[in-house]
């Protein structure tokens, strides 16, 4: 990694705790355990207080107004949109569990496809709405607003012709080109509710994600391309559907033309299809608390959730946060580079942006495909003013040497964003110095699959910076501290983070199973969302997000459940048990760490260490594959049976002073040999 210290004053990263004989240099606080100096202050430039929609005293007053008046205050944010029945009813929410309920603007009706695109075209029909950079640096394309429209109503039609209505549920599975906006787009503008599934998932997680909430119909593409190589999707596709009866259509998008295999009367090239329909679709009108759509996403335990968004409160969200926070103004250039498999793509690829008239730049590739300047090349090439990206993709980059960067001008750029999992103060700093060139405020924005859209940021005209914080709360956002107890805790001090009140774009509940909303995030502390992250606030009340405290591990950004991981280790026939942890990684963040007991009459080997490695990539993705596989006699466990899990963390962390009590376990020797076998890490 690149050394900070040549950065004078900068560099006074004092946090970087190279450990233990691997000594990789990462800082405490990737670890969560909160040991991390608050470090440099970078101020609000002046310019940008200046020009800025907020500056600290607007702060002040709109966060101020959205606690004492609240239905004023989002009465006039949701006016930001087009309303086909302005709402009267405001801000109806009670987390309390005998009345528990979350409504937003309930009696307002809109369209989102309307708001995305229609309501644009009269005065920016012709300007850009969507630049497709793909994965190969010599093809672009570009779509108008009046493009993207016409296509969203193609779209639509073929969807309506399929029989798709109000309310049904549409699986979408494709890599990252227009016609996955499009798709998005297109189920909003007939009421259909989409559940995108990342390009990156297994069949059987595909398959998973289908049945769960019995789509019908689903859109994907012959095959993806990242980096130079085929995903096979449409083949991805045809081994799910296998255990997905309920699918009728499938809609092939032409991406590679690379063979696919169709099935008669069931699959159908969009390219066809869209030639037989009429380029203008009525939008349907939709009661605000309607679904917009499903996003499958990891918890601490059980199968992925579907996380439900619906329309007026979660656009709104999309939309407010987009302008705030990347100081937004119509036509800038965009460029969010998350996929639209994740909910990144969805709140500032597709929404946020274009309900805010952007130039919202999509890419295919991948950071270092074919060299590792494409980012900054893209933004050099297409003029990018604002670039939103993850921590594990600067780490990646910045591993990589200055010159990939400094080569290029980035002298378009005003504006960087960082999101998806802790930033290291390093990171921050060669984004910020580097990529930046110290004249880009960053933005560290923290938010969740499901919160709809960033809860915590600084705005860069209102709140100074501090590298790897996320600063302060947007207007309407009411964080707090609690203990274990749910004892509320006060001052500068560390503990679980809760929002004690609702902001229009929360989650309203897991697709199918309400209880299970209720139980996952309302019951740990009851009365408020718990988040299942962990935060430190410093002496200035700006927060520092330690990671999550529950079984979910951050992976590259992928948030992934530990127990799904699990259950695709034990459904291998030599596997008897499995526990799985999280340990720090220099570039992912987060990496995954496998204790596998294997049955009685199987050999550890290499190759069956390979295997299960290989296993797991299959039965979940590939993103999920795990980087440690410890094979393991025993597992520690309580006498009740149940796996000390930070006992576990411990020894993959390779943090061997710190076990703890190990003797209420049901057998203390199994520890030993853990420590012994500990598979280092390089
Ligand atoms: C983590 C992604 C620190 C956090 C938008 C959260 C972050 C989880 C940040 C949600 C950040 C996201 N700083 N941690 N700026 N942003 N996280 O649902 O642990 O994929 O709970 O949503 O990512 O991941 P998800």
């Amino acid at each position: 990694m690149a050394a900070v210290s040549g950065w004078g004053k900068l560099g006074r990263s004092t946090n970087i705790a190279p450990r233990g004989p691997s000594a990789y240099s990462i800082p405490n606080f990737l670890r969560g355990d909160c040991a991390v100096s608050d470090g440099e202050v970078f101020p609000v430039f002046e310019t940008w207080a200046q020009k800025a929609h907020l500056d600290a005293a607007g702060y002040e007053a709109a966060a101020a107004r959205a606690k004492t008046d609240p239905d004023g205050f989002w009465r006039e944010v949701a006016g930001r949109l087009d309303w086909i029945t302005p709402p009267t009813q405001i801000k109806d929410v009670s987390f309390n569990k005998s009345d528990f309920r979350i409504r937003w603007f309930a009696d307002g009706v809109l369209n989102v496809s309307v708001n995305c695109l229609d309501r644009h075209i009269a005065a920016r029909g012709d300007q850009t709405a969507i630049i497709w950079e793909s994965d190969d640096p010599e093809i672009h394309t570009t779509l108008t607003y009046r493009e993207l429209l016409a296509e969203v109503c193609r779209m639509a039609n073929v969807l309506k012709a399929k029989g798709v209505r109000k309310g049904d549920r549409v699986t979408i599975y494709l890599p990252m080109i227009p016609a996955a906006a499009v798709a998005m787009l297109a189920c909003a503008r007939i009421g259909a509710v989409h559940s995108v599934v990342f390009g990156g998932f297994s069949p059987d997680a595909l398959a998973g994600r289908i049945q769960d909430c019995d789509s019908k119909v689903v859109i994907t593409a012959d095959e993806g391309l990242r980096g130079g190589k085929t995903v096979p999707l449409k083949r991805n596709v045809d081994e799910a559907l296998k255990t997905c009866p309920g699918v009728t259509d499938v809609v092939v998008v032409r991406r590679t033309r690379g063979e696919v295999p169709m099935t008669e009367g069931r699959d159908a090239f969009y390219s066809e299809l869209k030639t037989t329909v009429a380029d203008t679709c009525e939008p349907e009108p939709m009661n605000a608390e309607d679904p917009l759509f499903i996003l499958y996403t990891s918890g601490s335990t059980g199968k992925p959730k579907g996380v439900l968004h619906t329309t007026g409160g979660y656009l709104t969200w999309a939309a407010y946060t987009h302008e705030l926070v990347f100081d937004y103004r119509p036509g800038e250039i965009f460029w969010c580079t998350a996929d639209i498999g994740w909910v990144t793509g969805h709140s500032y690829v597709v929404y946020g942006p274009l309900a805010n008239a952007a130039t919202s730049l999509m890419f295919e590739g991948v950071p270092n495909y074919p060299t590792n300047s494409r980012f900054w090349d893209v933004i050099d090439k297409h003029q990018v003013e604002i670039f939103y990206t993850a921590p594990t993709a600067i780490r990646a980059l910045m591993r990589e040497g200055d010159e990939p960067v400094t080569r290029t001008s980035r002298k378009s750029l005003r504006l960087l964003g960082s999101v998806g999992e802790p930033i290291n103060p390093e990171a921050w700093l060669w984004y910020y110095r580097v990529v930046g060139e110290a004249r880009c405020p960053i933005v560290d924005t923290w938010w969740q699959t499901e919160t709809g859209g960033v809860l915590m940021s600084p705005l860069p005209g209102a709140t100074h910076m501090k590298p790897g914080s996320c600063t302060k709360p947007l207007p309407g956002v009411q964080p707090q501290l609690v203990d274990a107890e749910g004892k509320v805790l006060d001052g500068a001090v560390s503990g679980n983070l809760v929002i004690t009140d609702s902001w229009p774009g929360q989650m309203r509940t897991v697709y199918g199973d309400h209880e299970r909303f209720i139980a996952t995030y309302f019951t740990t502390y009851p009365g408020k969302y718990f988040t299942g992250d962990g935060a430190r606030r410093d002496e200035d009340g700006d927060y520092w997000i330690t990671g999550r405290v529950d079984d979910v591990i951050n992976v590259s950004g992928h948030r992934i459940g530990t127990a799904e991981v699990e259950s695709a280790l034990v459904a291998n026939p030599n596997v008897a048990e499995a526990a799985v942890v999280g340990y720090p990684h220099p570039v992912k963040g987060q990496g995954i760490y496998c204790y596998v007991t294997l049955n009685a009459d199987v050999t550890p080997t290499d190759i069956l260490e390979a295997e299960l490695k290989g296993w797991v990539r299959r039965e979940i993705g590939p993103f999920a594959a795990p980087d440690v596989v410890q094979f393991a006699p025993g597992l520690p466990k309580t006498r009740s049976g149940k796996i000390m899990r930070r006992i576990l963390r411990k020894i993959a962390e390779d943090d061997l002073s710190n076990l703890g009590d190990t003797s209420t376990l049901a057998d203390p020797s199994v520890v030993d040999d853990l420590v012994k076998n500990r598979t280092q890490q390089s």
